[in-house]
């Protein structure tokens, strides 16, 4: 297959995250396509501009959620990823829910919740990288199945470029599909 070098696009794809952390004593809330995991351990990082609202009470509290939007919630994950804090109280825009683990709103309206507590940063232009361990993790009980997250009906955002996507179904086992190409490597 010919491949096209590609210009100034966007990077991808990434799930769609809305991080949570409290700022002048109300949550608030910031979408983040940069994060995910970050070691074998239970740790989470999110990358946050320095100049973000969201950024100096992550700073301050040492804590933050990523909460984990159904394509459902596509409008409030745009919202929260396009209008600031500094402007706009986002605190009404989701039912906040605690843990006494750590500090940082989670949201009830998203299928998935971390709350993580911050184990280490790292500055990288102009972003800080927050490393957080997982203190508490939460799941919509429908989107159970057999009593495992399912992926499908946790149903997450994925975004690349200039669009919006969800997952479509099921394709395979970690750690499983690989060994059909055993024979291939001799
Ligand atoms: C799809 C999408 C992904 C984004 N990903 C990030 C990100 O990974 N890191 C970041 O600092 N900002 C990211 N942003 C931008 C912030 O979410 C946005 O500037 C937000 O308004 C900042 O809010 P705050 O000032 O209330 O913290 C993203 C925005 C969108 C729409």
């Amino acid at each position: 297959m010919k491949k096209v070098k590609l210009e100034n696009q966007g990077v991808g794809p990434f799930p769609g995250m809305i991080v949570g952390a409290t700022v002048n004593e109300r949550p608030t809330y910031t979408t983040v396509g940069a994060g995910g995991c970050a070691c074998l351990e239970p740790v989470l990082c999110v990358s946050l501009m320095n100049t973000h609202y969201i950024t100096e009470g992550i700073m301050r509290t040492g804590s933050f959620s990523v909460n984990i939007p159904s394509s459902r919630l596509v409008k409030e994950l745009d919202f929260c990823g396009t209008v600031s804090g500094k402007n706009t109280d986002k605190s009404g825009l989701f039912t906040p829910f605690f843990d006494q683990t750590g500090q940082a709103p989670m949201i009830a309206e998203c299928s998935l919740n971390f709350l993580c507590n911050v184990c280490d940063k790292t500055e990288i232009r102009g972003f800080t990288m927050f490393f957080g361990d997982i203190v508490a993790a939460f799941v919509n009980e429908d989107c159970l199945i057999n009593g495992k997250p399912d992926p499908i009906k946790i149903d997450p955002v994925i975004m690349m470029g200039f669009s919006y996507c969800n997952l479509e179904s099921v394709i395979g086992q970690p750690f499983s599909e690989g060994k059909k190409l055993n024979n291939f490597c001799g």
